[in-house]
């Protein structure tokens, strides 16, 4: 591609084509197991597609470092495997019934097959790293595993609670930004980079992961479910007050904040309507509040890109955090 900017999808998607069919290949293989079960739901859960922004992420700082060999396929289908463990998980503990479009595995295999699932997943996915025969890339993973974990931990104990910006920021870097950082560093350390390089790919996966689930968080209030493919309002649902609510339940009269505990308390919609929540959020300029926090952290993202080489891959990563606060899904 001899494009200056990339201004699409379809061309960070050309861009990568090749690369993504590889890891889609790699993941297929990795996803047979000789119990059927396992490999039933987690065939079910890899051709149900998704964004396989995490693999790409990895691809592009890898390429972007002047890397090129089979481990950035192998890893591209290792983060994508964490992330397909976690979202197993992350449907039984949400009760969530549908996941990108289609029935949640949960709601075909029972929550029972699912957990084990997504632990066999999860040990595959070490197994398939264990490949590149690099602690630190060993290092990276099992430190984003605990974070992940902990992270759904520390979110079940505030549920139905009111939470600060801070605990918010803190759960939402656990829960979704630290995959992306490690997709980005691991792609660094493919790439034998410096320290300080690896360093700054990290921090624009942080910065977008951030955007990404502050969108992600948006959308479950704003968006609607079929174009959404999971359940909407869930969070409000779940008891999880997220960037939006926490800013109406801080600037929001005293009704405001009283509608919003209601929800929140009983986890369901039936004394205050969702569409009540929406007006509410309206009113405070709530939702504008969380996109300009998203857009803030999608231009950290860029900025910590200023030292990268030029490249189409780099040209492809300045790309990503509009898509990432643009998306309607
Ligand atoms: C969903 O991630 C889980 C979050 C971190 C919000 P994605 O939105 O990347 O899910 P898929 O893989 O595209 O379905
Ligand atoms: C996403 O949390 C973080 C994960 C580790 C899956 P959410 O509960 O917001 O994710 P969705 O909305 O179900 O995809
Ligand atoms: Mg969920
Ligand atoms: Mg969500």
């Amino acid at each position: 591609m001899s494009a200056t900017t990339i201004t699409t999808a379809k061309e960070v998607f050309d861009l990568l084509h090749d690369d993504l069919h590889a890891i889609e290949c790699e993941f297929g293989d990795d996803a047979i197991s000789s119990v059927k079960a396992i490999t039933e739901i987690s065939e079910y859960l890899r051709e149900g597609g998704g964004k396989r922004i995490r693999p790409s992420l990895l691809l592009l700082s890898a390429r972007a470092q002047d890397y090129s060999g089979r481990g950035m396929v192998r890893l591209g289908a290792v983060v994508e495997m964490v992330h397909t463990a976690t979202l197993v998980h992350d449907d039984i503990i949400d009760g969530a019934d549908t996941r990108r479009g289609r029935p949640s595995a949960n709601t075909t295999w029972g929550n029972a097959k699912c957990v084990l699932a997504g632990d066999w997943l999860y040990m595959q996915a070490f197994r398939v790293a264990l490949e590149e025969r690099n602690f630190k890339v060993l290092d990276l993973l099992i430190g984003l595993t605990q974070q992940m974990v902990e992270g759904e931990l520390l979110q079940m104990e505030t549920l139905g609670r009111p939470i600060t910006e801070q605990e918010y920021y803190d759960l939402i870097y656990r829960k979704t930004a630290c995959l992306f950082e490690v997709s980005m560093r691991l792609g660094s350390v493919l790439a034998n980079a410096t320290g300080e390089a690896e360093a700054r790919m990290g921090e624009y996966g942080h910065a977008l992961g951030m955007a990404f689930q502050i969108v992600d968080d948006v959308l479950d209030l704003t968006a609607a479910e079929e174009v959404l493919g999971k359940p909407v309002a869930s969070d409000l649902r779940e008891g999880k007050a997220t960037l939006a609510v926490i800013h109406s339940l801080e600037h929001g009269s005293a009704q405001d904040r009283d509608s919003i505990f209601t929800v929140l308390t009983e986890q369901n919609f039936s004394r205050v309507t969702h569409n009540e929540i929406l007006a509410i959020l309206a009113r405070n300029g709530s939702v504008d509040y969380a996109m300009n926090a998203a857009y803030r952290y999608a231009e950290k993202a860029r900025t910590a890109l200023t030292g990268l080489p030029e490249s189409e891959y780099k040209r492809a990563l300045l790309w990503v955090p509009d898509f990432v606060v643009a998306r309607e899904k």
